[in-house]
């Protein structure tokens, strides 16, 4: 499949067009499984969702994942859950939220465990993996995707579903979908903004410099789509 870089003015612009479209993968299915992304990134457009698409999208049909989660409690202010909870889920009627949270409350090693036999229970197999219907990413300036880094590339072939992170600078401790997951979705979307990504992004899109040693290098939609969805800032260097 061919990826496709789409290109906005800015992050709201971003935003309007990633919502229209998770509109319209909704509407084609009868069920929609979603692992996000967590960060700033995503923030505007879980805003705009919040705002505008309430009760324009069938939230009983969309079953949220994460593609990683910190090791804190859900109400830690680190927490990908907490951010996407006060944004958006928050606002989605109560009986229509599936939410499946990665408790980073837990042992780490416990809970990528028992994350992925959730995401067994609840995603479709294809591939001999599950496979999201949408995987929404970000990417960091070090090229990091996920919570795979680049100094724990292996996880881009792991073959668990989940595995434990670290954060190199910080050494906080993640749970993060493992390379196969993410390259197995339908519909991957990195969501890259900012002037501060525009070398990674040139390496990565122009396969230039180090880009072997970004995670980010490392995803392919092995059956389906790759959509880089990005704002003028981060593409100055294309
Ligand atoms: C996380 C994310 C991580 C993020 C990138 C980009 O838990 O931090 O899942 O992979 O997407 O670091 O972060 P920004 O959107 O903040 O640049």
């Amino acid at each position: 499949m061919s990826d496709l870089l789409k290109i906005f003015e800015n992050k709201q612009a971003l935003a309007v067009q990633y919502a229209a479209d998770l509109q319209q993968w909704v509407k084609e299915r009868n069920q929609l499984t979603i692992a996000l992304s967590g960060g700033s990134t995503p923030k505007v457009l879980f805003q705009h969702l919040a705002t505008h698409y309430i009760n324009k999208i069938d939230w009983s049909k969309v079953h949220f994942f994460w593609g990683d989660e910190r090791c804190v409690p859900p109400d830690d202010k680190e927490s990908n859950y907490k951010m996407t909870y006060d944004l958006l889920l928050q606002y989605i009627p109560e009986n229509q939220r599936n939410i499946y949270r990665i408790k980073g409350e837990n042992l780490p090693q416990e809970e990528a465990i028992r994350y992925a036999a959730i995401i067994q229970s609840v995603v479709a197999e294809k591939n001999g993996c599950p496979q999201f219907d949408v995987m929404m990413l970000g990417m960091g300036d070090d090229g990091h995707t996920a919570s795979i880094f680049p100094d724990q590339m292996e996880l881009l072939s792991s073959n668990y579903i989940c595995a434990t992170a670290k954060h190199p600078v910080s050494g906080q401790i993640r749970v993060s979908l493992t390379g196969k997951v993410i390259n197995n979705a339908k519909q991957i979307t990195f969501l890259v903004t900012g002037s501060g990504k525009a070398q990674r992004m040139r390496e990565i899109i122009k396969k230039e410099g180090a880009y072997k040693s970004y995670p980010a290098a490392h995803v392919k939609a092995l059956d389906g789509h790759l959509r880089w969805y990005s704002d003028e800032a981060a593409v100055t260097l294309l």
